[in-house]
């Protein structure tokens, strides 16, 4: 084994030269390098690697604090000592809070020396294992980016694993952010048309006559500002997949040659007299609640029936909580480094909270929660007061609960007063442990109402909640 690499700086001779001795004297020893200066300290550190770093504090010109602050911006991978020859509290704190591993009082005993590096070992050895361990959980509980380990989620991973090799076609639903873009990508990327392009299109963002152009190509002179012909996108994502995102948003006319396009497999750019042939995968997205588009008439049954062969839904998270904190940590470490920030992660408080909200935006919405707040934080851990205030109030009880619909389709006062209802019983009866009397005076509504609504939305309270003195309904 190599020895461990020991550099220390100190403006005093003596002291250099006492801690080498002591340092050389141990059987297997160090290997110990010397340096009279915070500047000369710096040099060497950025020239080579060491183990561990002694460092005096008061020094001229510069001090230890100095060498201090720049080997941590410059991400020196040493642990830091820092030595000081007056017993000051406020300094050994200041220290430790800029990064060093452990203060030292001077003059160093032999004993208190060994005891120091052996402690920052054990610490690095540590950190090690739990950065291996932490790359080990992120494999386990990723698929191509997509950090879960919900069951719910797990079987979506085994459904791309399965069909992605297929030409079929796949629609995925989900509310928005809930990761429908990285659930095509992984479609894609596991299958064998990875080599080619995945084209991903936007159908609500892109006018209606452009979108047609776009991705169908034309010729040029097809109309006024085609001054020279365009490869549409079908044919750039010939032999690969193509992603129509907001699927629901295609208009009307579009939706009747894009259905000639997946019978045909072929493709007539504007102002063309040829049909050419593409071999295109569609993978389809949308939020929106497609089958009541294709009941309303906005959206074709023809096209819904030859897209929606194989149907991905995927859970929003307030339906699949035990993916939260393993989202949190994978946008932790993911900010850190993006940020520069050395965040640890957060307070129990802020996960209760966490557990408890709506997530209205889903993964998208936790991904900028955790960015916001680690950019506001002032400690290493994140605080209930670095949280936006929609989570910060949320409290469960008394919150406006999930109303689908919300996505688009519009329902009726009556309808959504019912999905309100319903909601805000349940919590109610979580709240008072199943107690119906109780829920009834929370809702302030008789018990016999509270019963019949029970009964009409065919709520059964959790076993084991009913209270007492109740009869059951
Ligand atoms: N399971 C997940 N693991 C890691 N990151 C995720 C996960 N789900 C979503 N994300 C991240 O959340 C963000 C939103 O995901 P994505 O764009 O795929 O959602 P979407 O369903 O397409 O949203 P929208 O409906 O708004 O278009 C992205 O930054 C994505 O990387
Ligand atoms: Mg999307």
């Amino acid at each position: 084994m190599t020895k461990p690499r020991v550099l220390v700086i100190d403006d005093e001779s003596d002291v250099r030269n006492t801690i080498a001795a002591i340092l050389s004297s141990r059987k297997g020893g160090y290997e110990v390098v010397l340096a009279a200066s915070a500047a000369e300290g710096l040099a060497l550190v950025k020239k080579q690697p060491f183990d561990h770093v002694l460092s005096d504090i008061y020094m001229e010109p510069e001090d230890g604090l100095f060498f201090l602050s720049q080997a941590k911006k410059d991400d020196i991978p040493a642990n830091i000592i820092m030595m000081s020859g007056q017993a000051d509290a406020d300094m050994a704190i200041k220290a430790i809070k800029m990064g060093a591993c452990d203060y030292i009082h001077k003059p160093v005993t032999a004993g208190q020396l060994f005891f120091v590096l052996q402690r920052a070992e054990e610490q690095s050895r540590l950190k090690k294992e739990n950065a291996f361990l932490r790359s080990e959980i992120q494999k386990k509980y990723s698929f191509n980016n997509i950090v879960a380990k919900s069951p719910k989620m797990l079987r979506i991973f085994n459904i791309i694993a399965k069909v992605a090799d297929y030409k079929t076609t796949v629609m995925i639903t989900g509310e928005s952010g809930t990761g429908k873009e990285l659930v095509a990508k992984a479609v894609h990327f596991n299958s064998n048309r990875r080599k080619h392009p995945f084209v991903p299109v936007n159908c609500g963002g892109i006018p209606e006559n452009l979108l047609e152009s776009e991705l169908f190509g034309h010729v040029k002179g097809a109309f006024t500002d085609a001054v020279r012909a365009k490869k549409g996108l079908f044919e750039e994502a010939d032999g690969g997949t193509m992603f129509l995102d907001e699927l629901g948003d295609l208009p009307f006319p579009l939706q009747v040659k894009l259905l000639r396009v997946l019978q045909e497999e072929e493709i007539r750019p504007l102002g063309d007299t040829r049909n050419i042939k593409v071999d295109v995968r569609i993978v389809a997205a949308t939020a929106r609640n497609l089958e009541q588009d294709v009941k309303n008439g906005r959206f074709r049954e023809d096209l819904y029936y030859r897209i929606n062969v194989l149907s991905i839904v995927i859970p929003p998270i307030r339906e699949r909580k035990e993916d939260i904190p393993l989202l949190v940590d994978h946008f932790r470490v993911k900010y850190n480094q993006r940020l520069g920030t050395a965040v640890r992660g957060v307070h129990p408080e802020v996960m209760r909270l966490f557990l408890e909200y709506r997530w209205p935006g889903n993964v998208r919405e936790l991904e900028n929660v955790m960015e916001r707040a680690m950019v506001l934080t002032e400690t290493d851990t994140i605080k209930v007061e670095d949280l936006p205030k929609q989570i910060r109030m949320s409290t469960g009880v008394g919150m406006p609960p999930s109303i689908p619909g919300l996505d688009g389709t519009i329902l009726s006062i009556k309808q959504s007063s019912k999905i309100l209802e319903k909601e805000l019983i349940k919590k109610a009866l979580a709240k008072t442990g199943g107690n119906k009397t109780q829920a009834a005076q929370l809702l302030e509504i008789s018990l016999p109402a509270l019963l019949y609504k029970m009964k009409g939305y065919g709520i059964v309270p959790e076993p084991g909640q009913a209270g007492e003195n109740e009869i059951d309904a």
